[in-house]
């Protein structure tokens, strides 16, 4: 798996992790504001970098004349193929993609740039990609600033940056501005979005966020049971509370 995100989660638990955050009407909505920040004219060429699973792609489909997803994880494309056959998927890197120079009308890249080994190098890439007037619209999470209730706040900020630290860009999502910028993009704007989990569904986030700390000796073993636990029972009691910011940076080639 390409994606150090599931560094210590696999493919399944992943994609499992991605519907259950996708399938909420928020995140439905925050998907749509990043599809009208594309602009897209009818006969749109649009790509959607890192795609995943494809959601995106299947919506962008609907609104461009032809819409991409690549990624550079051909096992995230098998899922993605069996969801949606009949889109046009490619494997690839989003540093090197397999697009001609300004074919594209739109670029998406949606919880992607905080793992890849260089973002200016894609971003350029993206610049490459893009006509002239042509919009580049990036979404991610901060992941130093993940918000979780838990009796043990102190405990909880151990987690959440020994977490951050094992990402290779956790805090890309705000600079996502001044990134578009600095490779010549104009008309950069940034919104933030607030993504709330109160489900079950995102325990494992959790499960996999104190078992990174545990290995990177943040915290002890009994310390990463007794948080896991304590979640465990908020999720139970459905108490559990995760708020996650989401960075949307738009600009124009
Ligand atoms: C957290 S997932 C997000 C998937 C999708 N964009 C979504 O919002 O559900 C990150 C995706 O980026 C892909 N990826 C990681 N490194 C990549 C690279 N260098 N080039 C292209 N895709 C990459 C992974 O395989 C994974 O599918």
């Amino acid at each position: 798996m390409a994606d150090t995100h599931t560094a210590h989660t696999d493919i399944d638990t992943l994609i499992r992790m991605l519907d259950a955050a996708e399938t909420m009407p928020a995140a439905a909505r925050l998907r749509a504001r990043s599809y009208e920040l594309l602009r897209l004219p009818p006969d749109a060429t649009v790509v959607d970098v890192g795609c995943g699973t494809a959601r995106a792609v299947a919506e962008l489909a609907e609104q461009a004349a032809h819409a991409i997803g690549v990624d550079l994880d051909p096992a995230m494309l098998a899922a993605a193929r069996s969801r949606f056959p009949d889109i046009d998927l490619r494997v690839a890197d989003a540093a090197d993609l397999p697009l001609a120079d300004g074919q594209a009308h739109g670029y998406r890249a949606d919880k992607v740039y905080h793992v890849l080994p260089d973002p200016p190098a894609a971003l350029t890439e993206a610049r490459r990609v893009l006509a002239p007037g042509g919009r580049i619209v990036l979404l991610g999470q901060d992941w130093d600033t993940v918000v979780i209730d838990s009796d043990q706040p102190d405990l909880t900020r151990r987690i959440v940056h020994a977490r951050a630290d094992t990402i290779p860009h956790p805090r890309i999502a705000r600079a996502y501005r001044n990134l578009l910028r600095d490779t010549g993009f104009h008309d950069v704007d940034v919104e933030v979005h607030t993504a709330v989990f109160t489900g079950a569904t995102m325990l494992p986030l959790l499960v996999g966020h104190a078992t990174a700390a545990q290995q990177a000796g943040a915290i002890s073993g009994d310390e990463a049971e007794d948080w896991v636990s304590e979640q465990t029972r908020r999720a139970q009691d459905e108490r559990l509370l995760i708020a996650i910011p989401m960075f949307l940076a738009a600009g124009t080639r």
